[in-house]
């Protein structure tokens, strides 16, 4: 099938890879001339495990091609996929401004039938907005607007579209159903299923997945606080609710917080969709503002031990990306906590395997770099863990202790057992566990 994917951000170029890799005939269209030309050499701009040896592949074979011409790009394809940003405006409402361009440019150009599919999350309602500005210039037998959301986990996401646990899709059409039943097909041949749905509903499954997801996390968050007044361990809690597989297993880790370019960005675009609507919803407000007071709760843990004075203190920062397996920082809560220790006049140095050129952009001079993590130890008065990247789950402690001030950890994402800390001789704080002295 042909295939165009307007938009080369993390979504449109992973669909476009993985469609190419099923044997479609894909061209990824961008109006930004200096990524096409990367892509064109096989060059990926995002760090996203797989994603690279996959497009390399289909260049190769000449599955899939890069432009910047959209004309050519309609002109060919019968399903065109709209992978554009749709960024939080001032108010936390989703920015329709390039989806809805597009649109009026589509308009002009189709002239056989085509199918636009929206993969961008989108408020309830965008398909028809879409179909609309269409319908201006064009026959309604000439086009089908569906919209298919993605449920793609940075790190995982090549994984996840290749054997998505489910396909949704938005469409009462007929022949869109048809074809777009043909595309999906090899994705779910374990017998995971494709849902035909309405747009609107389609629409609403993308918000309500995202939502509950950070529901879990500040729920489970809220426990972990709990525990910690209570002298519960939430290992023991989290493992306990969650052989339960009414609640399930997964999603039940807590934290410092939520971040990434998804979960933050959702939950108040659908809060607002709510309010939009004259609905007061309020489990969601609440879990905007446990996650905001949770991405504060290291700081404050930290800045109680230190006697609430963290003026010239010195801090080694392990992890940055707002979880491992990116080198992604947008909504991290690490740059909440840099900021809050640079308020306080501490000195921060920080290590990250791959996220570190992403936080010196944002921080510049401001911070210490460093390029390797025991490195990053020296002079500093505690070790914070704020991702949970594998090559911090093992370390070497004894270079840890030694190359630290003093023998001090708080980790946000509980990555150490407490006999070990206790063993080691740290003093070390985690997230809804008991500290050890
Ligand atoms: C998410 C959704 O999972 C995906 O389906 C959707 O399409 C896009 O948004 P992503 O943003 O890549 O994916 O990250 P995810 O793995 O869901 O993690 C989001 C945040 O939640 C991270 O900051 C992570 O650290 C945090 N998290 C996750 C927890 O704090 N606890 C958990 O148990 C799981």
């Amino acid at each position: 099938m042909k295939i165009a994917v307007i938009g080369t951000g993390y979504v449109g170029l992973v669909t476009g890879t993985c469609f190419a890799e099923t044997g479609n005939q894909v061209v990824c269209v961008d109006v930004d001339q200096k990524k096409i030309a990367a892509l064109r050499s096989g060059k990926t701009p995002i760090y996203e495990p797989g994603l690279d040896v996959l497009l390399a592949r289909n260049i190769k074979e000449e599955r899939i091609s890069f432009t910047d011409d959209l004309t050519k790009a309609v002109e060919d394809a019968l399903v065109i996929f709209l992978a554009l940003p749709t960024p939080a405006g001032a108010d936390g409402a989703a920015d329709l401004k390039y989806v809805l361009q597009v649109a009026e440019q589509l308009g002009s150009l189709i002239t056989t039938y085509k199918i636009i599919v929206n993969k961008s999350t989108v408020p309830v309602g965008t398909a028809e907005k879409v179909s609309a500005i269409l319908s201006k210039r064009l026959s309604s037998s000439l086009f089908d607007v569906v919209s298919n959301p993605e449920f793609l986990r940075e790190g995982v996401a090549v994984d996840d579209f290749l054997k998505p646990e489910r396909v949704v899709i938005g469409t009462t059409s007929e022949r869109a159903t048809k074809i777009m039943a043909d595309l999906y097909s090899p994705f779910v041949r374990q017998g995971n299923p494709i849902y035909f749905m309405d747009a609107r509903s389609a629409e609403m499954t993308k918000y309500a997945a995202n939502s509950f997801l950070a529901m879990k996390i500040s729920f489970m968050n809220e426990i972990a606080n709990l525990c910690e007044r209570t002298g519960a361990n939430v290992d023991w809690v989290r493992i306990g609710i969650g052989s339960d597989q009414r609640i399930g297993k997964r999603f039940l880790f807590p934290g410092i917080g939520y971040g990434g370019s998804c979960f933050p960005k959702d939950v108040l675009a659908l809060n607002l969709t709510a309010q939009e609507h004259e609905y007061d919803f309020k489990l969601l407000q609440s879990v905007l503002a446990v996650n905001t007071l949770q991405k504060k709760r290291l700081v404050q843990k930290l800045s109680q031990y230190f006697d609430h004075n963290l003026q010239g203190r010195q801090f080694a920062l392990w992890g940055l990306a707002f979880k491992p397996e990116t080198d992604d920082i947008r909504d991290a809560p690490s740059v909440d906590i840099i900021g809050e220790l640079l308020a306080a006049g501490a000195t921060v140095k920080v290590y990250d395997p791959v996220a570190t050129e992403n936080v010196r952009q944002l921080f510049g001079d401001q911070l210490l770099y460093s390029e390797s993590q025991y490195e990053a130890l020296q002079d500093a008065d505690a070790l914070l863990i704020l991702t949970e990247w594998s090559e911090f789950r093992n370390p070497d402690f004894e270079k840890i202790k030694r190359n630290l001030k003093a023998p001090v950890i708080f980790d946000g994402r509980n990555v150490y057992a407490l006999e070990k800390m206790k063993e080691q001789g740290f003093h070390y704080e985690s997230i809804g566990r008991s500290s050890i002295n």
